[in-house]
């Protein structure tokens, strides 16, 4: 299965980690979008776009490179680290429908808490200090298999 991530991570780094636990559970390449040859990501069987949460989106380079794209993998998933990932669905929404609006499907979308020291926070040290955690890394290696199995089983139909 040929993978690839997209992320976009400028806070603290904490998205850059996630990015790197799913993608050595998949054996992709992590790169920003950036650097990404938008017209390869068509030859893809999955690709991830991620990155931190800036108030209430993703990073305007990875919304950018999405609304910009002429081809879109047929499968995508999505993943963030935010202070609430409570909310991380809400957040990934402009992005996820401008990619299925193209013809992509959505295999699955992953938030975790990331360190955030945001305006006031800073005062304080921040909230969700130390995330991404070892759990967190788990939690994001777990939701990696499971894309991979989906992926997989889909194209063993076909
Ligand atoms: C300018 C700015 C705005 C943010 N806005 C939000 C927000 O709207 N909602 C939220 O849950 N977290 C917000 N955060 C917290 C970040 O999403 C969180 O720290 C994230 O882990 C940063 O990821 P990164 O280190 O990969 O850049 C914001 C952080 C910054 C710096």
């Amino acid at each position: 299965m040929e993978a690839l991530l997209i992320c976009k991570s400028t806070h603290h780094g904490n998205t850059a980690k996630l990015a790197d636990a799913i993608a050595k559970e998949l054996g992709a390449t992590v790169v920003t979008p950036e650097e990404v040859d938008a017209a390869s990501l068509g030859g893809f069987d999955l690709v991830g776009f991620g990155s931190g949460i800036y108030f209430g989106r993703p990073h305007a380079a990875l919304r950018h490179l999405v609304a910009g794209l002429r081809a879109v993998p047929r499968r995508s998933f999505l993943f963030s680290t935010s202070g609430l990932p409570v909310f991380s669905t809400w957040w990934h929404r402009g992005v996820r429908r401008a990619l299925q609006q193209r013809g992509s499907e959505i295999v699955g979308e992953f938030g975790c808490r990331g360190w955030d020291t945001v305006g006031p926070l800073w005062l304080i040290g921040g909230i969700n200090r130390r995330h991404p955690d070892e759990r967190d890394l788990q939690h994001a290696r777990e939701f990696a298999r499971s894309l991979a199995a989906r992926v997989r089983s889909a194209a063993d139909e076909t």
